[in-house]
């Protein structure tokens, strides 16, 4: 730390994987085994984040992480929910994530959701390394709580190990198949060129240390230079999700990856159709341990500096989008920076067509990856807009000249009711999924059935 605001801030730690493989049973275990190791007031839970610091990294990893070696403040986990596409994960230029865990189920190995997480991987170019979660369903296991694996390695039976090591080979050998040359952690010598395998259990804790320590590491050494931040700076976000909170109206949960908001500051944030000025009413954070009722969920905080996850109540959120920059102003000209909100808008903006189908998405992120796979698949776009299906897209999608091209195609959105009815009287088809990849299947095998 020094005078003039400069520090090295929290790297963000994307956690995703397939539906159900373990990913939030992965922080509750870290949190939980925080507490055990006396550690309970250092972990801080945040709006979709948990906050691991340094000494609390080095007290569960025991042996295998040395505090002195490391001068990041910790990491800043942000779970993914398996339904809601990672890709939301997106600040300027790339992704939000500085670094990411996928979770892998040793048993079930690559899914649909997993895939997908992987070709965002590397269009994002995020260095990442695989939990193995779920070895204590190995046949046989003998679980040893919280311990690194190579401890637990050595109280399991031959059979027991050679089964694991099977499952733990065939994933390897999947994340070959996707182009990635993979092996256990413990034999990578450079991580840049290969990815790291960390066996564990989310459920019994063995392997977790490992984890830690190989995020630590991981981080320290490749990604050090680009957490150096101006810590007192105007504040910079990307929103996660849009949220109606009792007495609050439209709130947003925002990660900060740079610098600080205060309550009271105006902001500019990324609306459905123009960026939003508005000004900051109040900032939200979990309670520990927090109460029952509703309204107590939250307390509230003055300032939070990056990195963090936190809830911002502000007027006028109602058309903010999941995916899109949040940027304090601070002492800048307003114009200024909703100019900086517009251009990077602008960066996402969909290529579209005279004629094409119309696409409908939860978050900014999620609608360029819709837009991305589309254009490899060469189908054209006529629309693309981030929310819910509504009765104007069925509209837009009835003008379509060729009938193939009168279809919606909705990645993780609902359809409103009225929509839905509209949908009925129209020859319009709606397709919807959460999986990129096999909405865009679905479609191809409808126009193969109109053209046979
Ligand atoms: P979504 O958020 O729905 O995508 O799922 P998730 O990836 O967060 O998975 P979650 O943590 O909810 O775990 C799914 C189920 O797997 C739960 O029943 C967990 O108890 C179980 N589970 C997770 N990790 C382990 C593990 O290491 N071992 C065993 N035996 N069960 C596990
Ligand atoms: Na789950
Ligand atoms: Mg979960």
């Amino acid at each position: 730390a020094n005078t003039d605001g400069d520090a090295l801030r929290t790297p963000i730690v994307a956690v995703l994987g397939h539906v159900d493989h373990g990913k939030t049973t992965l922080l509750d275990r870290i949190r939980g085994s925080a507490v055990q190791e006396g550690e309970a007031g250092a972990i801080t839970q945040h709006i979709g984040a948990t906050a691991v610091p340094l000494e609390t990294v080095s007290e569960m990893a025991g042996a295998l992480v040395d505090p002195s070696d490391f001068d990041l403040p910790g990491l800043l986990f942000i779970d993914t929910p398996g339904h809601h596409s990672f890709s939301t994960l997106r600040a300027r230029g790339g992704a939000l994530a500085d670094i990411a865990v996928l979770v892998v189920d040793v048993n079930d190995g690559f899914q649909p959701q997993t895939e997908e997480a992987i070709d965002i991987l590397r269009r994002t170019g995020t260095p990442f390394v695989v939990a193995a979660n779920k070895i204590d369903t190995t046949p046989g296991w003998n679980p040893q709580e919280d311990v690194p694996i190579q401890q637990s390695l050595e109280a399991q039976s031959d059979r027991a190990e050679s089964r694991l090591n099977e499952n733990l080979y065939e994933l390897v050998g999947d994340l070959s198949d996707a182009g990635f040359s993979a092996d256990f952690y413990w034999r990578v010598q450079d991580f840049q060129k290969n990815v790291g395998v960390v066996p564990l259990s989310a459920m019994t804790g063995e392997g977790v240390p490992d984890l830690l320590t190989v995020l630590m590491g991981l981080s320290q050494r490749y990604l050090k230079g680009e957490m150096a931040v101006d810590a007192t700076g105007p504040g910079k976000g990307t929103v996660l999700e849009v949220k109606e909170e009792r007495g609050f109206g439209a709130t947003l949960d925002v990660v900060l990856y740079d610098g600080v908001i205060r309550i009271g500051e105006t902001i500019v944030v990324g609306g459905q159709n123009e960026p939003i000025v508005t000004e900051v009413r109040a900032l939200l954070q979990p309670r520990p341990n927090a109460e029952i009722r509703a309204e107590k969920r939250f307390e509230t905080v003055e300032e939070v500096a990056a990195a963090a996850g936190v809830k911002i109540a502000a007027p006028d959120l109602d058309e903010a989008m999941a995916g899109a920059p949040v940027r304090v102003v601070r002492d800048r000209d307003v114009d200024e920076v909703v100019a900086e909100v517009r251009e990077e808008l602008a960066e996402i903006e969909v290529e579209t067509a005279e004629d094409g189908v119309v696409v409908k998405a939860d978050t900014l992120g999620s609608l360029e990856a819709m837009a991305n796979a589309l254009a490899e698949a060469e189908i054209p776009i006529l629309r693309a807009e981030v929310g819910d299906v509504a009765p104007r897209d069925v509209a837009v999608a009835e003008t379509a000249n060729e009938e193939k091209y009168r279809v919606i195609l909705g990645f993780n959105v609902d359809t409103l009711s009225n929509a839905e009815r509209e949908l009925e009287s129209s020859e319009v088809r709606l397709f919807s999924d959460d999986v990129i990849y096999q909405l865009v299947e679905e479609y191809e095998e409808h126009v193969a059935e109109l053209e046979r």
